[in-house]
């Protein structure tokens, strides 16, 4: 496991786009997981610089988000395949047809599809990760079964509470989604979490330091055997000092 802690939001960015444009140097035909919120997009937008200086082909990178919302229609601005292709696959100059998103649809073989695409693509490479303030990865709510496969689920009301602000009110937030599952996220070669902000930093404490329990799910990484963390200081702040080289 990794720990760095960075100030500078940009610099973090930079730094963590650093690691995904290595992967991607290392075999052009990555296989990338890629997160939606708040926290990845400055990792994005510095990948897009990266990718546009350093002329690196990523036409042939493979994409696979984490979740999507259920019953969202694709089109809606904030349906996560909108905010994959607007913030990820045009800036970066990734193939949209090599980007997969769960389908909205969200039935069960809908899921199974998912991630058995995943697997015939070679599994991921690299898994981009936030977390949520409850723990969650992906939209993998406290309780989900370490194992899970990509499923849907119900949101719980601290994560419709957290998204509201991306829709006009709380009632539009969509209650159920899909997501990889805890074991597909497993399964991933590197795990790249991003963290920002003083609301997460106990749950990044309790990822990390704390008991592997389902009740905390970021905790499964602690089982994962390469985890790099991106943290701003507010986010690292109720980790142990020697942890992070302070
Ligand atoms: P955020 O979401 O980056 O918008 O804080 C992260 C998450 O809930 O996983």
């Amino acid at each position: 496991m990794e720990i760095h802690v960075i100030a500078d939001p940009q610099e973090l960015g930079a730094l963590a786009a650093s690691h995904v444009v290595a992967a991607i140097e290392r075999n052009s035909q990555a296989v990338i997981g890629l997160a939606t919120g708040s926290t990845p997009l400055p990792l994005y937008r510095a990948w897009a610089a990266s990718v546009a200086e350093s002329k690196l082909d990523v036409s042939q990178v493979r994409g696979f988000a984490l979740d999507e919302y259920a019953g969202i229609s694709p089109e809606h601005p904030e349906s996560y395949r909108s905010v994959i292709t607007n913030e990820v696959v045009i800036p970066v100059g990734l193939t949209p047809e090599f980007v997969r998103v769960p389908p909205s649809s969200a039935t069960d073989a809908d899921a199974a599809e998912y991630d058995n695409a995943i697997k015939a693509a070679g599994g991921i490479d690299l898994q981009i990760l936030g977390i949520g303030r409850n723990g969650h990865l992906g939209f993998n709510e406290p309780g989900t079964a370490f194992d899970s496969r990509t499923h849907r689920i119900s949101l719980t009301p601290e994560t419709i509470e957290d998204n509201a602000r991306f829709f006009d009110s709380v009632e539009e937030v969509p209650t159920e989604a899909i997501t990889q599952g805890l074991g597909t996220i497993l399964d991933s070669r590197i795990a790249l979490v991003i963290a920002t902000g003083e609301s997460k930093a106990a749950a990044v404490a309790a990822a990390i330091t704390g008991e592997v329990t389902t009740d905390m799910p970021a905790s499964i990484l602690q089982r994962h055997p390469n985890v790099i963390w991106c943290l701003d200081t507010a986010a690292a702040s109720q980790l142990p000092a020697e942890l992070i080289g302070a």
